[in-house]
């Protein structure tokens, strides 16, 4: 069964996404939809798209059956449920929701109407996550006890103009909403752990750090969260016993990035900057496994050799990708889910334990590191 899907919000993020979902072979008709009219108007002729709507309510009044939300973070939560209730299946951007309680709502409105809901996790789809996801499922690492879970983005990294993405963005909020708590955008971070053993975090103790930086942005005195935490770290003990540790950092000297290391009974994996290697009680030496986690450039858009490609559609081979491979199983895992009926691997249950230990996080780390316990919405019906 093929589907009618719309994108609303047409921004910075979601080009990225229009190629992908006008080739994909189980989408009948892409249409565009933004409150810009330039901006719409402009990727309508780009990507060649023909029906456009000029707002969310005018494309939830349409035929679609499924809509992709890519507008600003804090919109995603009431503007999945708008469209759940519309009778929508929903792809969002990362966050799923800002607040414990919003996170329950959409949680509610998924189950209650039924419709098909993922959150467009990234990590969960990285070379070194699949591959230990993989290498778990295989028994390799026999128990995982520790893990250690990294998203490093500073905000004067060389390679991004993270200023610039961000005053985008939020324009002229930028000063009241750029000072956000580091452990309230903790889904890239979480779900590295998560998307490995399945377990998920169950309580947790975090501390953060005073930023020192004259730009303001973490000055409580003028951020919209009265939050002064540049960097947090948070420890958690999860539901299979385990023990994980999860840094979210804005503030570090540091090229950037989304990366895991663990330990098992058998054997561990060690993400470092100067290489990926997997070492362990079946293994005489270190293994290094740069060969099967680097990119291949024009491999479906840079893939790497831990990415089952071979799943994908073939209308996606020459086509570009981003975050480390992680867009062409994006699209093609919630199109497939909308068409069967069945739920893709971030979907709302998967979402909401990646976001709300992040949130409890900061509330510990406001407490001084008291210990915390982090509520469970449990997992998919079905
Ligand atoms: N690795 C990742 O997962 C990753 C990376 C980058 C961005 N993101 C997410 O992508 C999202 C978008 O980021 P961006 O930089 O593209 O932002 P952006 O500001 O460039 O784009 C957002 C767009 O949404 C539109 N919009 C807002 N409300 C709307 C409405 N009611 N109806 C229709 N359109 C509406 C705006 O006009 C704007 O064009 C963010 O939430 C961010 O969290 C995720």
């Amino acid at each position: 069964m093929s589907i009618r899907l719309g994108m609303v919000g047409i921004g910075q993020f979601a080009q990225h996404f229009v190629p992908l979902y006008k080739a994909h072979p189980l989408v009948r008709e892409l249409s565009l939809c933004d409150l810009d009219p330039a901006k719409l108007t402009a990727a309508a002729e780009k990507y060649g798209v023909a029906k456009t709507y000029p707002s969310l309510d005018a494309i939830l009044n349409s035929d679609v059956d499924a809509v992709v939300i890519i507008t600003q973070h804090w919109l995603h939560g009431p503007q999945a449920m708008q469209a759940l209730r519309a009778g929508k299946h929903v792809y969002s951007a990362v966050p799923c929701g800002i607040s414990i309680e919003e996170i329950g709502q959409l949680v509610r409105t998924v189950e209650e109407t039924g419709k098909i809901y993922m959150m467009g996790e990234t990590s969960y789809y990285y070379p070194h996550v699949t591959w230990c996801r993989e290498q778990y499922r295989r028994g390799v690492f026999g128990d995982v006890f520790y893990a250690e879970s990294n998203y490093h983005h500073d905000w004067d990294i060389k390679s991004i103009d993270s200023r610039g993405i961000m005053k985008t963005r939020m324009g002229k909020r930028f000063m009241e909403l750029a000072g956000e708590p580091p452990m309230l955008y903790p889904t890239h971070t979480m779900s590295q752990v998560i998307g490995v053993t399945g377990a998920h975090m169950t309580k947790v103790s975090a501390h953060g750090w005073k930023d020192r930086h004259p730009d303001g942005i973490y000055d409580p005195a003028v951020n919209g969260f009265k939050n002064a935490f540049s960097n947090e770290t948070a420890l958690l003990t999860m539901s299979d016993g385990a023990c994980a540790c999860v840094n979210e950092f804005r503030r570090v000297g540091h090229p950037g990035g989304e990366f895991m290391s663990l330990c098992g009974t058998e054997a561990s994996f060690e993400y470092t900057q100067a290489g990926r290697v997997v070492i362990g009680k079946g293994f005489e030496d270190t293994r290094r496994l740069d060969d099967i986690l680097t990119l291949r450039p024009g491999v479906y858009g840079g893939t790497a050799a831990a990415q089952d490609v071979a799943r994908l559609p073939a209308s996606f081979a020459n086509l570009p990708n981003n975050h480390w491979g992680s867009h062409h199983f994006l699209v093609d895992d919630f199109v497939k889910a909308c068409a069967s009926g069945e739920p893709p691997p971030n979907n709302v249950w998967q979402a909401a334990r990646y976001m709300i230990p992040g949130l409890i996080a900061h509330e510990s780390a406001e407490q001084g590191g008291r210990q915390l316990e982090i509520p469970d919405l449990g997992g998919p019906k079905k």
